[in-house]
């Protein structure tokens, strides 16, 4: 894959599967905005930052304000907008009886509501130059339903949804959305919430990521790379003929 001269950005990308997506597009030539939600926290590697091709941004998805005013500065910088990736997310086990409101804005205001504003205001960037790619980052949890998993598997599932829209709406302009759909993947956000999910089922985080390891069947987890590389291709030239379709890299858990 080659994406010299393509202007990327990624949400969410401080770690996890973000990163590993950033760092996928930096190395195949991409000048790429690693859009963090806390920029003090994030050192671009030496080797990245003196390239010249990488930037880091503040942008919480949760404010539509600071997406509109980093989308802007983005597109002022550069001239342009290539490929967005909607990576950003959260992940917090919740039983249905137990679900408050705070809990339910939390996951689907960053996963769901952050993900149609940032495509909004890049998408008007891209339709200028009738070109771009946006993919957005589904889940296996976006095509079935999980145990204390309401509002997260609700926000992977409108995922899906919005991105069925947005393609349609979009491939007039020469603007491919598709999404991808991650099974287990070994990140942060998956230990952290096999952690939580283990206290609500008095059982141990690890010996529940085993459980589902054992029943995926390739045998074991996936890596962010994995993620990255199906994200490399959707958005490649010559995956332009794919409009509006959400492609699982999950080791064959689920097979649709
Ligand atoms: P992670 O927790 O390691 O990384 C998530 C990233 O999103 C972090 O950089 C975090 O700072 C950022 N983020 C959270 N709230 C934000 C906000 N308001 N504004 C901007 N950034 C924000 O998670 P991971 O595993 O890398 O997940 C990335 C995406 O992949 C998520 O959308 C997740 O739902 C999805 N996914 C992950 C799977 C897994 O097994 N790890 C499986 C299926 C989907």
């Amino acid at each position: 894959m080659d994406f010299t001269d393509k202007v990327v950005i990624v949400t969410g990308a401080s770690r996890g599967i973000g990163l590993a997506t950033a760092n996928y597009f930096w190395e195949n030539g991409a000048t790429v905005i690693f859009a963090v939600r806390k920029p003090h926290d994030f050192k671009l590697s030496p080797e990245t930052k003196s390239s010249k091709r990488a930037f880091v941004i503040k942008l919480d998805v949760t404010q539509v304000k600071n997406i509109e005013e980093a989308v802007r500065k983005i597109a002022k910088k550069f001239g342009k907008i290539d490929i967005l990736i909607n990576n950003a997310g959260v992940d917090e086990p919740c039983s249905v009886v137990d679900i408050t409101e705070k809990h339910l804005d939390y996951v689907m205001n960053t996963n769901f509501k952050g993900l149609v504003f940032c495509s909004k205001f890049v998408a008007r960037e891209m339709v200028k130059k009738r070109y771009g790619k946006i993919i957005n980052l589904s889940s296996i949890a976006g095509k079935e339903g999980t145990l204390y998993h309401l509002a997260y598997v609700s926000s992977k599932h409108a995922v899906i949804g919005a991105t069925k829209c947005m393609a349609r709406e979009l491939i007039k302009y020469n603007i491919n959305v598709n999404a991808v759909s991650p099974g287990l993947i070994d990140t942060d956000m998956l230990r952290g919430y096999f952690k939580a999910y283990s206290k609500l089922e008095k059982s141990n985080a690890e010996d529940e990521i085993d459980k589902l390891v054992h029943q995926t069947p390739r045998g074991k987890m996936g890596s962010p790379e994995d993620v990255a590389v199906l994200i490399g291709f959707l958005v490649s030239d010559e995956a332009s003929n794919i409009v509006g379709h959400t492609f699982n890299t999950d080791g064959g858990i689920l097979q649709h």
